[in-house]
């Protein structure tokens, strides 16, 4: 009984009101708190945007130092999740550690479990943001039968995480610059995007006052999803399997045919019908990557961007409005950067966590927000008496 909107997918429905990220999906446009993102990503680093991100305002050089500071002082995560860590079978997927990484920190942080407390809910945000690139790499060592490398704090975020990604304990590790901008620009790129899926569930847990590490494991579960974060793996499996410049035609025409479920993986979105701004950056930071390894001719990059012409030439995609997004170009710097493609989706999760814990703040703080009860449109049968089962 009553009315309700009918909205799958909920493509005309505002969950909240929101002052983080600003999208205008027709002209190619992403703001967080305002700041063009081509900005951010050239003049600045992503521990700053985690701070414009969670506060509103970018820092004073002072406000920085605090918080990096901060950020440092919780990037250890407590020894015996170790152990936790060693549960896992050593094929599983990353993003399958992830959600239970992430979600077991509530049983080792207890006192961040008060979300009522400005004060335990601002520790809990950094606690996520300098623990999750620590986990990140227990992951990948796991998947790769290496010994976690412990992280070191007078590095900066990324070159912390490749540190705690790349390095062995039997030989020195020197972080390339150039890696690590280009980690730091691809984390700036990925950290917050307003209300997607994941972000949504973010939202919907914490609704029901579940502590925070809870909600970023759904969210992160959520981001999984090859229509989601997913793509980008999905994206580079896609280009793989194309292999070649002249196979390009035959898969624009799967991906074309209403009969053939195929899909151009990192291309469309709900939200931006132009291109995305994201993958402006991520184009030029896929370069720098590839110039900075010597790469001078991958296979990948040249299907990559044939297909990108053939696409936003031909008349499907340029009606549809599908434009690359920022999953096509990032698969392929990541894996020339070493990562294997199961770790993409995880990359993306670590980015987005400031992004998750940012709007879950907000969604706190804001008087208005009840928990989230969708409602629905009943097409079931109505109601019948019961039916023994001798009678069936
Ligand atoms: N290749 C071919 N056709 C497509 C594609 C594509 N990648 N994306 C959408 N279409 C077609 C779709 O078949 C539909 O056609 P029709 O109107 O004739 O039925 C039309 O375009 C609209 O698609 P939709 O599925 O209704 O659009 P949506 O807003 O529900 O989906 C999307 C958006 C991103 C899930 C979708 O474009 C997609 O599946 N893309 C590939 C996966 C991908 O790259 N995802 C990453 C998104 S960006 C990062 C992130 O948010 O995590």
């Amino acid at each position: 009984t009553g009315y309700f909107t009918y909205d799958p997918g909920f493509t005309s429905t505002a969950s909240c009101e929101s002052d983080i990220t600003y999208i205008d999906g027709d002209k190619g446009e992403l703001l967080y708190r305002g700041y063009p993102i081509e900005q951010i990503a050239e003049k600045g680093n992503f521990l700053e945007t985690c701070y414009l991100l969670l506060n509103g305002e970018l820092p004073t050089k002072q406000e920085y130092d605090e918080f990096s500071y901060a950020i440092s002082r919780h990037t250890m995560v407590h020894e015996q999740m170790q152990y936790f860590l060693r549960g896992f079978r050593r094929d599983a997927h990353p993003m399958a550690i992830m959600v239970g990484m992430v979600g077991a920190l509530s049983a080792f942080y207890h006192d961040s479990t008060d979300i009522n407390d400005p004060q335990q809910r601002m520790i809990a945000s950094r606690r996520m943001i300098a623990k999750i690139p620590t986990i990140a790499s227990m992951a990948y060592k796991y998947s790769i039968g290496q010994p976690v490398v412990y992280p070191r704090n007078d590095l900066s975020y990324a070159e912390n995480f490749l540190h705690m990604c790349f390095s062995v304990p039997a030989e020195k590790y020197n972080v390339s610059p150039v890696l690590a901008d280009a980690m730091d620009k691809i984390f700036i790129l990925h950290a917050d995007h307003e209300q997607n899926a994941s972000t949504s569930t973010v939202r919907l847990a914490g609704s029901s006052g579940a502590n925070p590490f809870a909600c970023i494991a759904a969210g992160i579960a959520c981001l999984w999803g090859p229509a989601h974060g997913g793509a980008n793996e999905a994206a580079l499996n896609m280009l793989q399997e194309i292999g070649s410049v002249d196979r390009i035609p035959e898969y624009v025409a799967k991906a074309k045919d209403k009969n053939d479920p195929f899909r151009l993986m990192g291309f469309g979105h709900r939200v931006y019908k132009n291109y995305d701004p994201r993958a402006k950056v991520m184009q030029q930071t896929c370069h720098a990557v590839l110039k900075e390894l010597g790469i001078n001719d991958d296979p990948l990059l040249d299907v990559a961007m044939e297909l990108e012409r053939i696409a936003l030439s031909d008349e499907y995609f340029i009606e549809k409005k599908l434009y690359p997004n920022i999953d096509f170009y990032s698969g392929i710097t990541l894996k020339a950067m070493g990562f294997p493609t199961t770790m993409f989706t995880v990359l993306f999760a670590l980015a987005r966590t400031v992004g998750w814990i940012a709007q879950w703040n907000e969604m706190i703080e804001d008087p208005k927000q009840r928990i989230g009860r969708p409602r629905q449109l009943f097409t079931g049968a109505t109601q019948r008496e019961y039916v023994d089962t001798a009678k069936r």
